[in-house]
């Protein structure tokens, strides 16, 4: 969810200003996503190198997760929406666990849409806390998560960042100069439109079918 801070410096806001208009392009996304029948949408709302940024910053964003778990939960409830939370719980604010266990559990019987927020999270760690349990490349899976279809990132950026690294063996991936807190359904139907023509090989080779 890249260019919060971009977006807020170019109206000469503060940082966070940008953050909180991008937790409400992730209201709008969520929304888009279900009615688009998406399966699975990962948000990746901090990293464990954000943990670098200045305090005021992370204290910031640490509010809108709070500010999100309290108020979109009922909501993700009643919309069939599953919210999981996944990175390291032991280095957030101890009033977030509560909350964080509080939304999985009231909304674990979800089965519209499975909203996976990335807090604290690193692909690295994750695939190597994995790796000490898992032998085969199934149970990989069954601990880190799906495989990712289409991969989304917005501002510009064109990397991984750490993110779902494993997940994303055979992802597509849609770049949009669009900051975050711009994008909104029709940006998730480009990307989504984007992904519908390309074609996915998986390494095989595809034989066109003959013509009638
Ligand atoms: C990266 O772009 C964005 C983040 C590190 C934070 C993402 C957080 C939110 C969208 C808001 C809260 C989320 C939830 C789930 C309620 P950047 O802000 O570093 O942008 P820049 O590259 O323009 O500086």
């Amino acid at each position: 969810m890249d260019g919060n801070g971009r977006w807020a410096t170019a109206r000469s806001l503060p940082r966070a200003a940008g953050h909180r208009q991008g937790a409400q392009a992730v209201r709008r996304t969520v929304t888009a996503a279900c009615r688009l029948g998406v399966s699975t949408l990962t948000l990746y709302a901090f990293s464990s190198d954000n943990w670098k940024r200045p305090g005021a910053e992370v204290s910031a964003l640490m509010m809108l997760f709070r500010r999100y778990l309290v108020q979109e939960i009922e909501q993700c409830r009643r919309e069939g929406i599953r919210l999981s939370v996944i990175g390291r719980r032991d280095r957030l604010p101890a009033d977030l666990i509560p909350l964080i266990e509080s939304a999985e559990q009231s909304t674990s019987a979800g089965n519209r849409l499975h909203l996976r927020l990335a807090v604290d999270y690193s692909s690295r760690d994750a695939i190597l806390a994995a790796a000490e349990k898992a032998r085969t490349r199934e149970e990989m899976g069954a601990l880190l998560g799906p495989d990712v279809d289409l991969l989304i990132r917005t501002a510009g950026e064109q990397r991984l960042s750490d993110y779902l690294l494993w997940e994303c063996a055979y992802a597509e991936f849609h770049f949009t100069g669009q900051l975050w807190p711009d994008f909104n359904q029709a940006s998730l139907e480009a990307a989504i439109g984007d992904f519908q023509n390309r074609v996915r090989r998986f390494g095989a080779v595809i034989h066109p079918k003959p013509a009638a």
